[in-house]
């Protein structure tokens, strides 16, 4: 490695010593701080126009032509193919929130480039970055305290009101439209699976199965108390329709295993092939009795079936499916109440789940297998319809939106007021807070509470209203402790949104303060970027490029 040419050098004890390989590229000083910000900045702009429920959409097109229409800012983001280090940075607090919270994606990144926008400004008024980072956060400390504050306890088990926070959920995406009947089916599915300990609710969003089949309109999208296997009933000869299911839930093929080294068998004459085969059938035919006899009318198989074993199943009059996904498995059981019996010599009675109907049914082109009516079921599933494959995929990601926002209010029940409201507010106590202060502290402060009304600001210009009398008509009505005037981008109004019933989990606005405030941090933190040469390692021996997009591609497709 020595041997190659380096080129970055340094004295050291009186010696010049190699310290960068060549073609290392290096960006320092305000240089590399202005190309990260403005990198991030990008980012923030690409989402800003897709924020509210008159954002727009996007559309996306990968390597291979494949489309997506979102309006999802993880989803937007996800799919850009980004490059730059920086605004990778920003991508990852798109995924944060998602991963966190569900939603607040766009606001997370759009507040992230506003407060990157402002400290740019300060940096050009000689404020070193480290006051910035430092004024950022203890602004944001604040700003998190004032946010519990403004926040409002709820109900956790109140339908109506999860309803309300679902739909706001909802508005700013493709199925706006159904928004009533989705965000009711979101409600239903997570108090469905939620778990009381104590006081509190505990949610596993995966517990709610969500498949997705093209066809039909969104208003067939449907919530089945139960789980919904995307596999056909594997014998014609079997019922396609089992009245007070009785699952064997079973992770054990009912097969003939094979052996793991090789045999040889030697049939010598006709009557010892069949003495063979007999044994075979035997061994499944006992295998079905096993599963008959504890009074099984369903089997659901992670593993595969064997023609024999699925003919004595028939005869049995015992529906069955096979190769089910793992993940599946497992929310059956928690959906029937049965158990996953790894070992056909232990099922019994007990193990089996329960439900009332268990019924193939034919969806678009394919047949699906639904298990339905589960007595307090703790998994259950929705079957999302929508006019072509987009929609669906579309629809799918809203869901998940509004599944995760309810369950946020589940597990955390506070709330605050949406549509900008609750990010003018702070804005106002903010500016109050940056009085105490001095200096360039005063100055952070200050910058921070400005750049939260660009949630406002950026609704309001969504919506097509003028976005700077907006602000200031949102700020005098905050001085005059109108706290929950907000903008209101479907009558392009500045008014009081807690009347419209918009409102938000608070935790959704914790994560978006903190996520942003980090990410800013840590770009306004950089101000050395050394970049290894690509070319370089093209030419010499490490992987060409082709086959690092191949490796990605394959790890793509397993997904
Ligand atoms: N009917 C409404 N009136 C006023 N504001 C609304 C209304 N519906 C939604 N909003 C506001 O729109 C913003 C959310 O927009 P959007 O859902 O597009 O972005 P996000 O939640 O930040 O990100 P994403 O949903 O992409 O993860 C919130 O500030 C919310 O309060
Ligand atoms: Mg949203």
């Amino acid at each position: 490695m020595l041997a190659e040419a380096l080129r970055t050098t340094a004295k050291i004890g009186g010696q010049t010593a190699i310290i960068l390989r060549e073609g290392t590229s290096r960006t320092q000083g305000r240089e590399g701080q202005r190309g990260n910000i403005e990198a991030a900045l990008v980012i923030a702009e690409s989402v800003r126009s897709s924020m509210g429920p008159r954002g727009m959409d996007k559309m996306l097109v990968d390597g291979f032509g494949d489309v997506t229409i979102s309006n999802d800012g993880a989803t937007i983001l996800d799919e850009m193919d980004v490059q730059h280090p920086a605004a990778k940075m920003m991508v990852e607090v798109a995924k944060t929130q998602d991963d966190e919270v569900g939603d607040g994606t766009t606001t997370a990144v759009v507040l992230a480039g506003e407060l990157l926008k402002k400290a740019l400004e300060l940096i050009g008024r000689d404020i070193h970055p480290t006051l910035i980072v430092d004024g950022y956060s203890a602004a944001g400390e604040k700003a998190l305290g004032y946010l519990e504050k403004l926040a409002i306890k709820v109900n956790p088990a109140d339908k109506n009101m999860l309803g309300k926070i679902a739909k706001i959920a909802l508005a700013s995406k493709i199925l706006a439209e159904h928004k009533v009947h989705i965000a009711d089916i979101a409600v239903t599915a997570v108090l469905e699976v939620a778990e009381k300990s104590g006081s509190q609710y505990r949610v596993d969003i995966d517990d709610i199965k969500v498949e997705k089949k093209p066809g039909g309109s969104l208003t067939d999208t449907t919530l089945i108390q139960g789980i919904l296997l995307d596999k056909e009933v594997v014998h014609p000869g079997m019922p396609k329709h089992v009245k007070n299911a009785k699952v064997a839930i079973l992770n054990c093929p009912l097969e003939v295993e094979k052996t793991e080294f090789d045999a040889k068998l030697n049939i010598e004459n006709p009557d010892q092939m069949k003495s063979f085969l007999d044994e075979e059938e035997k061994i499944l035919k006992d295998m079905v009795e096993k599963i008959a006899t504890t009074g099984a009318n369903v089997v659901v198989c992670e593993k595969g079936i064997d023609d024999v074993a699925q003919h004595f199943l028939a005869r049995r009059n015992i529906l069955a499916v096979r190769r089910v996904k793992q993940s599946d498995m497992e929310k059956l059981a928690k959906a029937t109440g049965g158990k996953i019996v790894t070992n056909l010599d232990d099922l019994t009675k007990n193990d089996l789940g329960e439900a009332k109907l268990v019924e193939e049914r034919k969806v678009s082109d394919d047949k699906m297998t639904f298990v339905e009516g589960c007595k307090n079921p703790k998994a259950v599933s929705i079957l999302v319809r929508g006019g072509t494959e987009r929609v669906v995929d579309e629809a799918e990601r809203a869901l998940h939106d509004a599944l995760c926002v309810v369950r946020d209010v589940v597990v955390d029940p506070r709330i605050v007021v949406g549509g900008g409201a609750t990010e003018a507010e702070l804005s106002r106590l903010l500016r109050i807070y940056s009085q105490k202060l001095s200096g360039k502290d005063q100055l952070a402060a200050q910058a921070y509470a400005e750049a939260l009304e660009i949630i406002p600001m950026t609704l309001a210009e969504n919506a097509g209203m003028d976005s700077v009398n907006s602000i200031m008509d949102l700020r005098s009505k905050h001085h005059n402790k109108q706290r929950n005037v907000g903008i209101d981008p479907i009558n392009a109004k500045v008014t009081d949104v807690s009347k419209l019933e918009v409102y938000e989990p608070l935790i959704v606005k914790v994560q978006a303060l903190k996520s942003a405030g980090e990410a800013a941090g840590m770009i306004l933190k950089i101000d050395d970027i050394i970049a290894a040469s690509k070319s370089k390692e093209g030419a010499g021996g490490g992987p060409p490029r082709g086959s690092e997009d191949g490796a990605k591609e394959e790890g793509e497709g397993e997904f």
